[in-house]
Formats: structure tokens, sequence, C-alpha cells
């Protein structure tokens, strides 16, 4: 196993008893600024995600990292430190990032690898060693880095640069690289990071697409096919934050993307406004047969067996002998679906389970439905 980890270069650290420790063994999970609230971050607004990730039911579920996303950084001093915005974050990152903790929750900041970032604050170029002492100091144990401003760099060379800042830096944190996907990180990610981005950003929408590089998470989907043996246990592709909750989505297309990404055994980072989230979204997110799924230790990210056009299966081999399998309409109308378990290439004796209905199938050797648009379907195979 230790020979395996070397050869990866995954992170590990040290527990209290001298074992060591993957870091994000299995794919993150938390709430990220970005989505919902843009630059209009403060200090307040993370003490109540924290309280309300509490409150809500998502801790226990899972949820556990509150990441502040661009915006929170203001200048540098003389000496070249990051100076947070002193209106927003008037107690200082270093108190938030103490709140955070005694909530039982994780802290995690932004920085982007060239001269500035994508909101055009000061960026970590030039700065990765000093900016990862500061992020220790402040007991930081994330960190998501951008890629804006960042003319004529090497990606893996300014991702690299900030890896080994970040293990010098004495602290345990999580890097996430946000390069979009640009240099194939996905062949090179696991030994400089724990997840990295595989594509430009998510929208708040189906299947839209921006000039600016933008698009619904459905095509953002369409972009994971064949990633998936880059991934596993403490090296993860980012397919983005969810969207879940953000007001666009229909309660199936939510429903369809949430089960996606874990399917593809993708970070969540819930993405909404959790002071003001209905019932709705709230089971979606804390969904605990969907994110078992998720963060099954296995960490194999799931992949596409069937494509028919407007009708898809993807199937996820988990611990025990287990399989998640989603069967998706992207098409307007119903689909009357009728899939053997064998076709796509499960062999053996399962009890179904749905996700979403909880409802228990009893055997399975077929799945029979109809799938309304942009419906999915998905169920646990429990091996018997
Ligand atoms: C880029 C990233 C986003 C977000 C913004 C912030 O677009 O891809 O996820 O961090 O910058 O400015």
């Amino acid at each position: 196993m230790k020979k395996i980890l070397l050869l990866l270069g995954v992170f590990t650290f040290t527990l209290a008893n001298g074992q060591k420790k993957m870091l994000a063994a299995t794919p993150p999970m938390g709430w990220n600024s970005w989505n919902k609230f843009g630059c209009n971050v403060s200090e307040q607004l993370i003490k109540q995600t924290a309280d309300i990730m509490v409150s809500s039911g998502m801790k226990d579920a899972g949820y556990e990292y509150i990441i502040i996303d661009d915006c929170w950084q203001v200048s540098r001093d003389t000496a070249g430190n990051i100076i947070a915005d002193p209106k927003r974050f008037p107690s200082g990152i270093k108190a938030l990032a103490a709140y955070v903790h005694s909530k039982g929750l994780k802290f995690g900041l932004y920085s982007d690898a060239g001269t500035g970032t994508c909101q055009n604050r000061p960026g970590s170029y030039n700065h990765e060693e000093q900016d990862a002492r500061q992020y220790a100091a402040w007991d930081v144990d994330y960190l998501k880095f951008d890629w804006c401003n960042s003319q004529g760099l090497d990606a893996k060379v300014q991702y690299t640069k900030m890896s080994n800042a970040l293990r010098n830096s004495g602290r345990d944190i999580v890097f996430s690289m946000c390069e979009w996907g640009t240099s194939d990180p996905w062949y090179w990610g696991a030994k400089v990071a724990q997840l990295w981005r595989t594509t430009g950003d998510i929208i708040n929408c189906y299947d839209c697409k921006e000039n600016w590089g933008g698009s619904g998470w459905v095509l953002i989907l369409d972009q994971e096919e064949g990633l998936e043996k880059y991934a596993g246990p403490g090296h993860w592709n980012d397919p983005d934050m969810l969207e879940v909750g953000n007001g666009k989505l229909t309660f199936k297309e939510s429903k369809a993307h949430f089960s996606f990404w874990c399917l593809l055994a993708a970070p969540l980072l819930a993405g909404n406004d959790l002071a003001n989230m209905s019932d709705t979204t709230k089971n979606i997110l804390t969904n605990r047969d969907a994110i078992a799924i998720d963060q099954d230790p296995l960490g194999i990210q799931g992949s596409k067996k069937i494509d028919q056009g407007r009708f898809e299966v993807w199937t996820k081999p988990l611990a025990g002998g287990d399989v998640a399998v989603i069967f998706f309409n992207r098409g307007e109308t119903p689909v009357d679906a009728n899939v053997s378990l064998k076709s796509l290439g499960i062999n053996g004796s399962f009890k179904a389970k749905d996700v979403w209905t909880k409802k228990d199938m009893g055997l399975l050797t077929n799945y029979k439905g109809t799938i309304g648009m942009h419906e999915a379907v998905m169920l646990r195979l429990v091996k018997q």
C-alpha cells in the first residue's frame, strides 16, 4: 500500500497514533460561496453558513468544508502579505477559521496561480511560499487555486510550486486545482493535488452554454467520459460545484445533477444559500443513499455503459460487489426503459433499492420503467 501511495505521489498525513492517513481519501464534501454569492462574501455569511451546515443536518450527512471563493482578499502589505477585506472580514481570517472549526467543520480559501484572481484580486504568483505559510498560520484546511491572469505560465509548473509550498507549510491543506482542464490535469494532477477541475465553469441551468465557457451540468457531464481512469482515493476529477437549490433547475434536473455527481465520485460542494434552502433542496443535498455512493471507499468514478442518444445508462462499482446504476432520460419526452443487468456487464444476483423513492425492488435482473424528461433513476444494486 505504502509503495502504491508513493508511486502515485498521493498525499498522506500522520495521525496521533503514528499511522498515515490519506488526504481526501473520499471526495471532499462541503460548501463554496461562488455559485450563489459571487463577490458578495463576508464573515457574517460564512458564520451563518457554518451554523446552518450543522443545524440543517448537512454536517451529519457528511458536508465538512466551508470554502470562501474569490473576493475575500483586497491587497498586499508592504511585506507582500495578503490582506483580507477589513470591511467584510473585520475579525480577520484566523478568527473566522476558528469559528468554523468550533462547529466541527473545516475551513477553505481561494487564490490564483497568476498575478490576479478571476475578479482581479491579488493572485499568488511569486508569493506561493508566503501565502502557503499565511494560510497555515490562519489554520486553513483547503485551498482552491484558480488560473486567471496566468498568460505565458505553465500550469504544471505553477501548481507544483503551490503544492510544494503547501506541503512545506506544516499543515494538511487539501489542494484543489482550478485550471479548467486546459492542461489535461488528469494526467499529472495526482502528484500535485487532491482534486482538479476538468472543465470550464458550471452555470445555473440544465444544458445552456455561454461564450465565455460556462455551461450547464449536463454538458459538463459529457466531458467527464473517459476521465474515470484518472480518479481514485486522494486524487479526484472535479466537474465543479453543485447548482442544486439555486433556482433554475427543475426538481428532476436537480436530482439528476446530484445523482450524477455522486456516480462520478465528484467533490460535493453545495453552492446554494443555506439560509434560504427549501426542504426539497435540503432533501436532495442530504440524500444519504446518494452520498454513500459518492463516498464509497473504493473511490471508483462511474462511467457510461449505454448511449442511445437521449437515453443513457451509467454504472459505478461499489465496495462489497454492489453497483450504482443511473438510467437517464436527457430528452423532452418520457422514455420506456427496459434494460437487463447483463447488458450492462453486471453479473450475479442483486437486490435493488431506488436511491430517490427508497423503494426496495427485491431481486432484479432487468430494469423496466418509464423515465420522465431530464430524469435520472438511480439504483443501488446490493450483491446477494
Ligand atoms: C473562475 C473559477 C470559478 C470561480 C471564479 C471566481 O471562473 O472557475 O469556479 O472560482 O473564477 O472568480
